[in-house]
């Protein structure tokens, strides 16, 4: 029996290439937010012969959502595994940030998250055995200046995320994170947004978010991992019968939990905070 897989967020990156990945294995449902976004999917649907069900949903949307819950309750009766994986990051130092800026971001990726897991539950439960898969990020396990929003969505996922797991437990409904470190995705082009207030010169942060931009120019120029890695570490775990909680994927991933985890706080915060300032004054 194919298993029943929701993904949301598939106009691009880990969602649309999960979707793809797992077509010829499971009954994929993969959302997006309008008829607009459909078109990449689609094209590569048509291209490699895959019978992918598209349907409409924007996390932020709870009418959205329910339609196509009522969708898969339909079609399919039951849900054996979401991804959610919907979400985008937010570059600008705290002060820097309006309110709005900071209530959008968590209504993507803490509240649709939410929002998602609720409404397809009683579907879940349906399943012999079901699992959540959470795309949260390293950035949900340790903290970097000028993402501070950011962090607090994904370190909300991650605290979210291992209370359910325990809710869960009478259902036979597992829950698991998935915590890459930075990939090739649109997530850092197109669909990376930045804090109005970092155009502001007459902000005291303005300068340091010149430099922050400058780094992460670099590190784009230098080339980012190839997110077909994450897809297939996901797909590994749609299949594995008892999966770990946590799974961490990218080099710079394993660097910074390690650091993280391994030196007594007080000493990481003296290193990184002397790396963060010799490279914020550096001309
Ligand atoms: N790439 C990385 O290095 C990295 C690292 C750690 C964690 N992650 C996490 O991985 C997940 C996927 O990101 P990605 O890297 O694949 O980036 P991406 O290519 O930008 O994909 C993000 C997807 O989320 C969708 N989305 C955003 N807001 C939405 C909303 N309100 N409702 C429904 N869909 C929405 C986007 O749709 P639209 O096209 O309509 O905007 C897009 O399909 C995110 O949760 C991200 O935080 C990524």
């Amino acid at each position: 029996m194919k298993p029943i897989v929701l993904i949301t967020g598939c106009s691009s990156g880990f969602g649309m290439l999960t979707a793809l990945e797992l077509a010829a294995t499971c009954h994929v449902i993969a959302t997006v937010r309008n008829k607009e976004k459909e078109r990449d999917l689609f094209n590569h649907c048509s291209h490699q012969q895959l019978n992918i069900d598209i349907q409409y949903c924007d996390v932020t949307d709870p009418e959205s959502i329910q339609k196509v819950a009522e969708h898969i309750e339909t079609s399919y009766k039951r849900l054996d595994v979401l991804i959610n994986n919907a979400g985008y990051g937010l570059g600008g130092y705290f002060e820097d940030l309006e309110d709005s800026e900071i209530r959008d971001l968590f209504n993507t990726n803490v509240f649709g998250l939410q929002r998602v897991t609720k409404a397809v539950l009683p579907l879940l439960r349906q399943s012999k055995s079901a699992k959540i898969i959470n795309l949260s990020s390293i950035a949900g396990l340790t903290a970097s200046p000028c993402i501070s929003a950011y962090n607090a969505s994904k370190w909300a996922v991650e605290g979210f995320s291992e209370a359910l797991l325990f809710e869960l437990l009478p259902f036979n409904i597992d829950v698991v994170l998935v915590e890459p470190g930075q990939f090739n995705t649109k997530i850092f082009s197109s669909n990376l947004r930045f804090a109005k207030g970092m155009k502001n010169p007459q902000s005291p942060y303005y300068s340091y978010s010149q430099k922050a931009m400058k780094k992460l120019n670099g590190m784009i120029q230098k080339g980012l991992a190839d997110p077909k890695k994450v897809t297939q570490l996901i797909v590994k775990v749609v299949f594995k019968k008892k999966p770990k909680t946590r799974y961490l994927i990218g080099w710079d991933a394993y660097v910074r939990l390690y650091l993280r985890r391994l030196l007594p706080f007080e000493w990481y915060k003296k290193i990184v905070g002397a790396l963060y300032l010799k490279l914020m004054h550096k001309s």
